[in-house]
């Protein structure tokens, strides 16, 4: 069932062109201009009169909700907050009958998320999930929904669930950002026709396997390693990094890249290996100078670019090129190579990539 490859991560970090298709089937109708999913339009109301989105979940569907913040409060203007399930049901939150709480979940299992939901309900709260399995807990305790479409996914280490998360925010982030008129038509058509081409462009930053595993090669016995972003792509950091510790168990942060100077700048000397994420789109010149800011103090740098990019590879140890894409589809870009290297460290360090230690799967229990 492993289809051939030797680990189910590998199998579902390649079926992220399919699934992100399988995702928009029948929801996105490019051509037309029209977003369709059920549970949105039968709530659209609801949504429309939000006046602040909260964001439940936990581990990388927590990063897929911070990725969804800066997606829907751009889009739509709507005040949204992204919060740690854990946190939000222990520290008598502030809920409003207007607020609109979206849990992420992809098992729909996770006893913190559960219970999350559970007290927004008490408060009166409207309450959509975004899961993956089928006729979970969390797709029964939720008033609405869409599902991620995405099938199993066995390899603890999450990374189909992750991207088709991100591609069913972004529909509903699309959807509302219509229904309110805060992007202009063009914006939408472009950001509809993009969508479209984004399963071709993963296929294209499947390619960067051998260069992953390259400098999985390089880098493999590291004790440390930063991951550094900003705006859309500094969730991707932080899911970059996690992706790394929970199968290769390296010890790695993720950052906004500009938080470095305000303390993790003293980490760096040569033997850090940092991860920069520095596609061509807005603050790629900011990012350019954080990359400078390492180099001058010896950090090895694996950045994460644009093909055809010039400037960063004359600074960077190794780069990773992925298509060009509008910058809030970049995640769903930018996240496959991060996947694929921390995939490669794991496996030439001998670990248990689908099963890693202390981990399980459906976290049930708080
Ligand atoms: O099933 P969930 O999406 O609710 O799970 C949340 C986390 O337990 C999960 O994302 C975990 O962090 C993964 N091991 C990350 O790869």
């Amino acid at each position: 069932e492993k289809n051939g490859y030797d680990h189910f991560m590998l199998k579902e970090i390649y079926e992220q062109p399919n699934v992100i298709k399988d995702t928009y089937r029948g929801r996105l109708h490019a051509n037309e201009g029209i977003i369709k999913m059920a549970g949105v339009e039968d709530n659209l109301q609801k949504f429309l009169n939000a006046e602040r989105i909260l964001i439940i979940a936990c581990g990388t569907s927590w990063h897929a909700g911070l990725v969804a913040e800066y997606i829907l409060e751009e889009f739509t203007r709507i005040p949204v907050e992204v919060e740690y399930a854990s946190e939000f049901r222990y520290r008598n939150p502030i809920i409003r009958p207007n607020d609109v709480v979206i849990a992420i979940s992809q098992s729909g299992e996770t006893a913190d998320t559960l219970a999350a939901i559970k007290l927004a309900k008490e408060h009166g709260a409207f309450v959509f999930g975004v899961c993956n399995v089928v006729g979970s807990s969390i797709s029964r305790e939720t008033h609405a929904g869409a599902y991620t479409h995405a099938g199993p996914e066995i390899g603890v280490a999450s990374t189909k669930a992750f991207t088709t998360q991100i591609t069913v925010l972004t529909l509903i982030a699309l959807r509302l950002a219509q229904a309110k008129g805060t992007m202009s038509k063009s914006d939408f058509h472009r950001h509809l026709q993009e969508l479209e081409l984004i399963p071709a462009k993963v296929q294209e930053a499947l390619q960067t396997n051998e260069v992953a595993k390259a400098i999985a090669a390089v880098y493999k016995d590291a004790p440390n390693c930063l991951y550094l972003g900003r705006g859309y792509n500094f969730p991707v950091a932080l899911e970059g990094a996690l992706k790394l510790k929970e199968i290769s168990y390296i010890h790695a942060e993720g950052y906004p890249a500009a938080e470095m100077k305000h303390g993790p700048i003293a980490l760096i000397d040569e033997q850090m290996p940092v991860v920069v994420i520095a596609p061509k789109q807005e603050h790629y010149d900011k990012v350019v100078s954080n990359i400078q800011e390492i180099k001058s103090r010896s950090g090895k740098i694996i950045a994460v670019v644009t093909q055809g990019d010039e400037q960063v590879k004359a600074l960077a140890d190794h780069v990773i090129e992925v298509p060009y894409t509008i910058d809030a589809l970049s995640p769903l870009l930018t996240t496959i190579p991060l996947q694929l290297l921390s995939y490669h460290i794991a496996v030439m360090r001998n670990c248990n990539v689908d099963q890693p230690r202390n981990l399980a799967k459906s976290v049930t229990v708080e």
